[in-house]
């Protein structure tokens, strides 16, 4: 494999226990919302888009996703030739639920800018769980972080997440999965 390609994909693996929490959020959402129908200024403090049954499953599957990756890790790595890196369980919450908070602190930012529910905000929409996500592991994991995110890797992720995450969000809408294509 050549040295960039190995890069992308130690990079997007690393993200993968951020990745889904949004994706089996969108499957599980409903039930009670965050914010309990609170408002500041006559706006949702979240919106009923932000759920704790979403909150909760989201964060769950990715740190469940993080222990399956790492049972596979060796022999998927030794299949590609790529050493992958593993998840201790600080890393492992941090990325999940640190994705879910960034989604619910745009979704806060969101309203006070008078965005209603599912209204898109391009840039905010497809990076907001990566600066969550980045952050709470740095705060949780500061020395796996370090270790794991060298600059290179950090570079794939900025550029690739927006791209995969539009795709997956027309593909979540094309399915009916989802209200909106963003
Ligand atoms: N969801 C949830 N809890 C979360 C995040 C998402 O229940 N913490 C579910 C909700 O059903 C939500 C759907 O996933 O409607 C899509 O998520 P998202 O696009 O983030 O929310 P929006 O409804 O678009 O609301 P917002 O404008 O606040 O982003
Ligand atoms: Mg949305």
């Amino acid at each position: 494999m050549t040295p960039w390609l190995e890069t992308v994909v130690v990079a997007l693996w690393t993200m993968l226990p951020a990745y889904v929490p949004n994706n089996a959020a969108v499957l599980s959402g409903g039930g009670r919302p965050i914010d309990a129908g609170r408002t500041l200024n006559g706006r949702r403090l979240l919106g009923d888009g932000k759920t704790w049954r979403g909150t909760a499953v989201g964060t769950g599957v990715g740190v469940a996703l993080a222990l399956v990756l790492d049972a596979a890790a060796p022999a998927v790595g030794d299949a590609l030739g790529v050493p992958l890196p593993s998840f201790p369980l600080p890393a492992a919450v941090g990325l999940a639920l640190g994705a879910m908070l960034g989604d619910i602190g745009a979704s806060f930012l969101k309203r006070r800018l008078g965005r209603e529910r599912g209204a898109a905000v391009p840039g905010l929409d497809q990076l907001d769980f990566v600066v969550g996500a980045l952050l709470l592991a740095a705060l949780l994991a500061p020395q796996w972080v370090a270790a794991t995110f060298t600059p290179p890797r950090l570079l794939v992720v900025v550029v690739a997440t927006p791209v995969l995450h539009v795709v997956t969000n027309v593909g979540a809408y094309l399915l009916g999965l989802k209200n909106e294509p963003w």
